[in-house]
Parts: C-alpha cells; structure tokens; sequence
C-alpha cells in the first residue's frame, strides 16, 4: 500500500502531539535481544518463547538493591519504552491488517506513551542481569520497570478481545 507524504498507510489517522509532556521518567535499564530490525521482532510474548531465544535484562547497577527478591519470582512483567515508535496516530494500520484500528484498541508500540508490556519467564538472575523468556523487542531497548506477575490476580484466562476474536471469524458472547 503506497504511503503518503507523512509517512501513513492508507486509512491512518494522525493527530497533533500536545505541546509539553506532563511527567519524566527513569530508564532502568537495557533489553539485549538478537533482533536489531522490526520486520526480525517477534510481535508478541509468544511469537517470542516460539522463537526460543533467550533475552538479558541488563539492570543498571543503581538499581541492584531493588532487584532483591526478584530471582524468586518465575515470572515477571516488564514494562519497556518502545523508543523508535511514532507516538501520533490514533488510528492505524499495522502491516499485518487490512483495515486501520484504534489506537487504545491496539497492542501496537505506536502510542501516545510508548509503554509495552510483557509477562516473562525468569530464567537466570546473575547480579543485574537477567536472563528472561518472552519479550518482543529490539535490541537495547529501554527498560521502564519490573514487577512480579500474581497469577493469582493477574491471571484473567477467559478475558476476551472482540474485535480480535471476530476478525478470526469467531463468535463472542
Ligand atoms: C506489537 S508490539 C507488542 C509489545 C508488547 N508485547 C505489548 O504488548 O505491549 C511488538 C512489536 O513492536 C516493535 N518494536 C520492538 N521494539 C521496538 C522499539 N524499541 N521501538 C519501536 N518499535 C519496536 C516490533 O515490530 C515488535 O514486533
């Protein structure tokens, strides 16, 4: 599909930034991952354990005493800045689409704050570094935050997405 002159696909929907931002924030680390190219990332948590690469936290030392207690956790969910995202579209069209979605309806990195999530497996905890199953992004990408994952509250397994499931031609209650 031909892209026009700001770069959007046919059906996408831009809007002007606000003029300041409202907070700042701390990059605690780096993701060290084998892809360095988005068309190579996989594009979720699972594509990633598919992949069976192994990807490293590096946790800037600053940080160390906050990781006590981290290496009893199975998993984790990581917060990360997705830093090579545009940040102005409310409706696009990821390449894999044929027709453009809303923003907040989205898992896509493009968004107002580019904040993804994953929720990975703890393989290895040597000092800062941890070794994790099941992120999806580039290599050296920021790390915003780490936090326990709870199956006990975290996990919603008959969570639905309609317009996914319907786009799959499945019905949804
Ligand atoms: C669909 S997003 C999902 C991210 C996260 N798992 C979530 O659900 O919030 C994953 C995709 O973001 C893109 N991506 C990865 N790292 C990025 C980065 N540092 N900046 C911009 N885009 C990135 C890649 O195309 C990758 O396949």
């Amino acid at each position: 599909m031909p892209n026009d002159p700001h770069g959007l696909r046919e059906g996408e929907v831009s809007v002007s930034l606000p003029e300041s931002t409202d907070a700042s924030l701390y990059f605690i680390g780096r993701i060290r991952t084998p892809w360095t190219e988005r068309k190579q990332c996989p594009k979720n948590a699972r594509q990633s354990r598919e992949s069976g690469a192994i990807c490293t936290v590096e946790v800037d030392p600053r940080w160390a005493q906050a990781l006590a207690g981290v290496e009893t956790c199975s998993h984790l969910i990581l917060l990360y800045w997705m830093d090579k995202a545009r940040r102005d579209l409310v409706i696009q069209r990821p390449g894999h689409y044929d027709t453009g979605r809303a923003t907040f309806a989205l898992r896509s990195p493009v968004r107002p704050n580019p904040i993804a999530l994953a929720v990975v497996e703890l393989r290895k905890v040597e000092g800062t570094r941890l070794e994790v199953d099941g992120v999806d992004c580039l290599d050296g990408t920021p790390l915003l935050d780490i936090k326990p994952y709870f199956a006990s509250t975290d996990a919603i397994p008959d969570a639905q997405v309609g317009w996914h499931a319907d786009r799959n031609g499945i019905k949804t209650p």
